[in-house]
Formats: C-alpha cells, sequence, structure tokens
C-alpha cells in the first residue's frame, strides 16, 4: 500500500514540478519559509549539518544558507522532477545537495543532523510513524525537528482524499502531532501559528 502511494505522490509531484514555483505557491510557501526561520536558532559560527525532509524545489534550504553561512543541508524528496528544478535553482553549491528517496526510508546514517524540517509535506505520507522513527535515528541526540503543516481543517476531519495529489492527505492537531514524536522518542516542546492553519511544531531528540 505504501509503494503505491509513494508512486502516486511522485506521478502528482512530477507533474507539478515545472510550474511549482509559480506566484501563488512561491508567495505562499515563501510567506511560511521565512516565518518558520523567525522560530530557528542555529549556529552561525559552526557547521550545521541540517536536512529537509519533502524539499521540493529546494527554496527553504536556500533561505537558511543564505542566513547561516556554515550550513550543510540536504533535501530529501520523492520526486525526480521537484529536485531537478532544486538543482537547478542551488545558491550554494556544494553546501546544499539534493537526494532522491522516500521519507519512509531515509538514506542516511543514524545521528547525522542537527536539525530537520519538513514544510508542507508530512500530510502526504501514509505511514507517520514509520517517518517520526527515521527521524529520531538520523538526529543528534540534541537535534530538533520543526514540523510546518496544516492542522485538521474544521469539519473536515483529520484525512481528505483531494483529487489529483495522489492519494490521501492527513491533518494532525498539535496532540496527535506530540502523541506521533512520542511514539519516536521526540518530545514536543512547542507550537507555533506560522499563517492561516499551518502550525509549526518543534520536538526534540
Ligand atoms: C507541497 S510540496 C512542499 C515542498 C517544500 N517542502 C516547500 O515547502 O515548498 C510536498 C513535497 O513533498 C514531497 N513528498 C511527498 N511525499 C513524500 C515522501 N513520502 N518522501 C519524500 N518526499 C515526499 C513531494 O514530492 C513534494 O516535493
Amino acid at each position: 500500500m505504501t509503494a503505491d502511494v509513494l508512486a502516486a505522490k511522485t506521478r502528482v509531484f512530477d507533474r507539478w514540478a515545472p510550474n511549482y514555483d509559480g506566484l501563488l505557491t512561491t508567495v505562499f510557501y515563501q510567506a511560511i519559509h521565512q516565518r518558520l526561520l523567525s522560530y530557528i536558532n542555529l549556529p552561525r559560527e559552526l557547521p550545521t549539518a541540517v536536512l529537509d525532509i519533502g524539499c521540493g524545489t529546494g527554496k527553504l534550504l536556500n533561505r537558511m544558507a543564505s542566513q547561516y553561512p556554515q550550513l550543510q543541508g540536504i533535501g530529501l524528496d520523492l520526486s525526480p522532477k521537484m529536485l531537478r528544478q532544486a538543482r537547478q535553482g542551488n545558491c550554494h553549491r556544494p553546501r546544499l545537495i539534493f537526494v532522491q528517496g522516500a521519507s519512509e526510508t531515509m538514506p542516511f546514517a543514524d545521528n547525522q543532523f542537527q536539525a530537520a524540517f519538513s514544510t508542507i509535506s508530512f500530510l502526504h505520507y501514509p505511514n507517520p510513524k514509520l517517518v517520526f522513527m527515521e527521524i529520531s535515528r538520523v538526529l543528534k541526540p540534541d537535534g530538533q525537528f520543526h514540523l510546518v503543516d496544516y492542522t485538521p481543517l474544521v469539519g473536515l476531519g483529520t484525512q481528505q482524499n483531494i483529487v489529483g495529489l495522489g492519494g490521501p492527505m492527513y491533518f494532525y492537531s498539535p496532540q496527535q502531532r506530540e502523541i506521533l514524536g512520542a511514539s519516536a522518542g521526540l518530545r514536543c516542546h512547542a507550537h507555533y501559528s506560522l499563517l492561516g492553519p499551518v502550525l509549526l511544531s518543534i520536538f526534540k531528540a
């Protein structure tokens, strides 16, 4: 089941990739990225390894690399065509690289990253517990995970099937996020509203 969903999501995002950074998405996603960065505090003087899970066209990592001159980032995404856009728009080579893979089976070593991020990607994951386990595995012992996604839309429940987005999408309340994190040994220590229903939840390893 998971493999079928991942294949369908890949097809959808491959199709969307050439137009993903159009005006509407650019304004919306970039506003979210900008607000997210106001809540993070990474070391400026030390090399810091960060991971962007479901990185899409790589805009968040480019913004972070501009702000943090020592940052070394890896973007992970299912969609080869999203990754092609990310590589073409990479302003910080070789500090940023973009890798194909699934959030459910990350091609990274244990304890590799100081911080991990996921912006508007987690809602697509058919097996969220598995993804949290992977995040917990790849984070260093003092690492942090920043989850940015929609909370449940009033009246629509926690799961929606939206035609054209390759299958179900899942929306988690603050409490559901805390439970998911705890199941993988990640403690949620804050939630911040970023834009409308988009909520940032910060987890510590
Ligand atoms: C709406 S886009 C968000 C992209 C980017 N994070 C941003 O803020 O603009 C969702 C991204 O998640 C990726 N994605 C969806 N499911 C995934 C999975 N299971 N593993 C890795 N990437 C996934 C998609 O390919 C797509 O690029």
